[in-house]
């Protein structure tokens, strides 16, 4: 992987991953379910696949991956993530079929970071940006026996657009724009009848009497779906850390595409 350290520090990525984990061990009995939901769509998905590889992308601390039982099901499994928790990579360093791979699953991070240098400081085109995914990467997807996408669709934009706006020079609307080629690169990169895609779709905010205050999407894309769609609800936020004035839930999805 070669980008620097400096880079994903500009863009938060350590920092929100351990978001992920503190807030997990804050909210650990309201995520149970999600988390247990997210691991039974997985190991169901991986009935009708062959079972050479498994390409977990997102992987992170693996709060929401069964990875004991796809390190038995299948030959090799690759984690692929911008940055691995260093506690992750220790636990599981002694078992041979698991690889990580450190790579940028959006294919947008550098050259965002490179577009907006000249951004600040003449007229561009926020849709001229260019995917550069790792030639590793669309590899081990293109050849893989099954490509999970756990919770990142989603995801992937946020960090990217919040970069992007720091700089107030691009519109919330074109900033949209961006955001809807980063999440669609990303479902194409996932190959047909081999993917597992979970992802959160709708951010629910409520009071205290669980009244819906406010909504609001968080995948600006058409979805290919199919019937056999799984939904449910992940309590997210419970102690008003997410908003000050709200509990968080998001609504969640599941299918294999
Ligand atoms: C919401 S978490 C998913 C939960 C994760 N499976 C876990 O248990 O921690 C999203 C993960 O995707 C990673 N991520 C976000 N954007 C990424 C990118 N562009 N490339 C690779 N990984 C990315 C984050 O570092 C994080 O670990």
């Amino acid at each position: 992987m070669d980008m620097n350290n400096r880079v994903l520090r500009k863009f938060g990525f350590k920092k929100d991953q351990n978001g992920i984990i503190n807030r997990y061990i804050r909210e650990k009995p309201y995520w149970d379910t999600h988390l247990f939901n997210t691991k039974k769509f997985i190991i169901d998905s991986t009935r009708n696949k062959t079972k050479n590889t498994c390409v977990v992308l997102g992987s992170g601390w693996l709060l929401d991956v069964p990875i004991e039982d796809l390190s038995t099901i299948f030959n090799t499994v690759y984690l692929v993530d911008i940055v691995h928790p260093r506690q992750i990579k220790h636990k599981y360093r002694k078992i041979e079929n698991i690889k990580f791979i450190q790579a940028d699953i959006s294919g947008y991070i550098k050259p965002v970071y490179d577009f907006m240098k000249i951004a600040i400081k003449k007229s561009l085109d926020i849709t001229n940006i260019s995917q550069k995914i790792s030639p590793e990467l669309n590899e081990i997807t293109a050849n893989a026996s099954m490509v999970v996408s756990v919770n990142i669709l989603n995801q992937l934009d946020i960090l990217i657009c919040d970069y992007i706006e720091r700089f107030s020079v691009f519109t919330t609307e074109q900033v949209k724009v961006f955001r809807k080629i980063i999440q669609q690169k990303h479902i194409d990169l996932l190959p047909e009848n081999k993917s597992c895609i979970i992802t959160d779709y709708e951010e629910i905010n409520t009071d205290d009497n669980g009244s819906v205050i406010q909504s609001r999407p968080l995948v600006y894309i058409e979805l290919p779906l199919n019937k056999y769609v799984k939904k449910w609800v992940w309590n997210f936020d419970t102690h008003k850390t997410y908003h000050s004035k709200f509990n968080t839930d998001f609504k969640v999805m599941a299918w294999n595409k």
